[in-house]
């Protein structure tokens, strides 16, 4: 056999040896091409009739292919054994030179988003933000907020309630037990976050939705301020022509007591099917803080007084952005979101 038929034979088994599937095939290999019939002692013994001019290139080039044939039976034993090992490694290994699959970027959800410049809004007042766990204790939720034991709200039927008794948070309201039992007053804080109540979901409920709370407690705070403040934050979040009422209203944790109703931002106030043809929409609860909740928490009501509210993020947002099923707040279907990218 002559040198260049040499270098073919060799590439040819090398490419062999590459592909074997298993030990067993690397066995046969190395038969076919080092075992004692095998094409190496053939072309030893075939050199002897090359003519001697022939022979030193030839005899060269079949130590070449011995060599490389040993290096590759070893070479694919070592990768065989490895990919034994580690079958995941192996099956993980792709083209890295192959172009990417563009996926498209994220938006902020619009709930986010509402949060976000309520937070800001009432940042640029001197609030700061506090929380709380969505899992809550009665004492936290009901009971010192001056809830008494048979209260509607308490009814499973309303609430969501753990096997251990603690239950999932009705509203934000127990943030401030919580802060006030941390810190001793003045104290001005937001506190954005979900909540849960067992309503039949339909277009305008959700058995989980989002408030933030504000608690502000101070010397000589007065209904005024809390009206003052709703009525600025309603103009920034809204914009100028948004019109705030108070109605008197009952809560346990304030007296007196109000809810608030920002005019219809998705028709001007003229009456639509999200303000159910009134034109105003019922944004929060609010009202001055009870002394029995500064009782609670050590505050001394003779001293303080405070003011507290609880405004929906998701009434503010279907009316800001014209929404008007709840639903689509947690469907996340990309047509809806998409809608709010920036
Ligand atoms: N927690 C009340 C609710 O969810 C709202 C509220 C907050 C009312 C603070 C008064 C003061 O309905």
């Amino acid at each position: 056999m002559k040198a260049v038929e040499i270098e073919q034979r060799q590439a040819a088994a090398l490419e062999e040896i590459r592909a074997a599937a298993d030990e067993r095939s690397l066995d046969a290999l190395r038969a076919k091409y080092l075992g004692r019939k095998g094409l190496v002692p053939a072309l030893m013994k075939e050199l002897k009739a090359l003519p001697p001019e022939e022979r030193p290139l030839a005899g060269r080039k079949a130590n070449e292919l011995k060599v490389a044939v040993q290096q590759a039976l070893t070479e694919r034993r070592r990768e065989l054994a490895e990919a034994r090992a580690h079958p995941a490694a192996a099956a993980a290994s792709f083209d890295y030179s192959l172009p990417g699959v563009w996926r498209g970027t994220g938006s902020r959800h619009p709930i986010s988003s509402i949060i976000e410049r309520a937070v800001e809004i009432f940042h640029g007042l001197g609030f700061t933000v506090a929380e709380g766990p969505d899992i809550e204790t009665e004492y936290y939720n009901f009971d010192a907020l001056n809830t008494p034991p048979d209260h509607p709200s308490r009814d499973p039927q309303d609430t969501f309630y753990l096997s251990d008794g603690r239950l999932l948070r009705t509203q934000t309201s127990p943030v401030q037990i919580r802060y006030m039992e941390a810190h001793p007053p003045p104290v001005r804080i937001v506190a954005p976050g979900r909540c849960y109540r067992r309503d039949t979901p339909d277009a305008t409920h959700s058995a989980n939705f989002h408030q933030i709370e504000g608690l502000y407690v101070a010397r000589g705070v007065s209904m005024a301020d809390l009206k003052g403040t709703l009525a600025y934050f309603a103009r920034r979040m809204m914009g100028p022509g948004v019109r705030v009422r108070f109605r008197p209203h009952f809560f346990p944790f304030t007296e007196p007591s109000v809810e608030v109703d920002f005019s219809c931002h998705a028709c001007g106030g003229k009456g639509c099917r999200i303000c159910k043809h009134s034109g105003w929409i019922e944004i929060a609860g609010a009202g001055m803080v009870d002394p029995n909740v500064f009782a609670a928490v050590g505050y001394d009501p003779d001293e303080y007084s405070g003011y507290a509210f609880g405004m929906g993020i998701e009434r503010m947002a279907m009316i800001l952005y014209g929404i008007n099923d709840i639903r689509v707040f947690y469907e996340n279907d990309i047509r809806f979101l998409e809608q709010f990218a920036q």
